[in-house]
């Protein structure tokens, strides 16, 4: 048997699922990976003069318009069959949760709504002062082009300067949400991990901590990304051709008696 059969197996006979995603879900809606060498942000600019409190101290308005230009191309990306197919997941009538690394709303957009963001979201600003969240003001979008100098707007109870509500680097994961993750990992009976590099902890240690509490793990990626782990599926290809192919082969799930 294939590991794809084994994997259509394994999710027909699961109760509670989890699908874990990076940035290569999101590839064939148009956003960029971050590691990818061709196509990735990282290509264009080095991640220590964007991605860290540190660098939007040193110029907030230049991380607040390279963040609300990432924030644009999310809002004109629609979801793809991938995140389509998740969403449809949940109508089999299973527990469906999906953890994911990246910032879009694309999961939502696409009809999951068990969706907790390790690394943050794009959507909702928070104060870099007193972390309360903050709203988008209209008129600053959409923004002129990518590395437009944009002044970040102000905190409506400290007037601290809003901050882009995602983990930087040398931030901790928002510790209540990664509570959530691990319990939620502890407890599935299959993990499906969608187009993540594996390179960033403690996200990346997701995948292996559902194979230690004894879940089957089913990795699609365009590399072979498995640990070749027993209970460790790889089903090689794009998330948009490999994702609903599998999940059209799911039956609803066994009411219990
Ligand atoms: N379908 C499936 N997988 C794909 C596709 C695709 N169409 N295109 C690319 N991939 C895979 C790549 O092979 C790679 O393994 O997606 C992965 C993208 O890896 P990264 O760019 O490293 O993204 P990710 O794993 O999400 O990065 C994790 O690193 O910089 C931080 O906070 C950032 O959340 C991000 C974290």
């Amino acid at each position: 048997m294939s590991d794809f059969d084994y994997a259509a197996r394994a999710l027909s006979n699961a109760r509670e699922v989890v699908v874990f995603t990076g940035a290569g879900i999101s590839v064939e809606s148009g956003i960029a990976t971050y590691r990818d060498p061709l196509t990735g942000i990282w290509a264009q600019h080095d991640p220590r003069d964007l991605e860290t409190a540190n660098a939007f101290r040193k110029n907030p308005p230049f991380v607040w318009g390279w963040y609300l230009w990432r924030r644009q191309q999310v809002t004109n990306a629609p979801p793809n069959a991938a995140h389509l197919a998740v969403g449809q997941l949940a109508a089999t009538g299973r527990k469906l949760s999906v953890i994911t690394q990246n910032v879009d709303n694309l999961h939502e957009r696409a009809g999951s709504v068990d969706v907790l963001h390790l690394h943050g979201s794009l959507c909702t600003p928070k104060c870099f002062a007193c972390h309360r969240p903050g709203t988008l003001p209209e008129h600053q979008i959409p923004i002129p082009s990518e590395g437009a100098l944009i002044e970040p707007p102000r905190c409506g109870r400290c007037s601290g300067k809003l901050r882009p509500n995602v983990v930087w680097y040398g931030e901790d994961l928002p510790s209540d949400v990664w509570k959530s993750a691990v319990a939620l990992v502890k407890n599935c009976d299959v993990l499906i991990s969608v187009g993540t590099s594996g390179i960033v902890t403690p996200a990346a240690d997701i995948p292996r901590l559902a194979l230690s509490s004894g879940a089957t793990v089913i990795h699609v990626n365009t590399e072979d990304v498995s640990t070749a782990e027993p209970n460790e599926l790889m089903l090689i290809g794009k998330a948009t051709e490999v994702l609903p192919k599998l999940i059209a082969l799911v039956p609803r799930a066994e009411q219990p008696q």
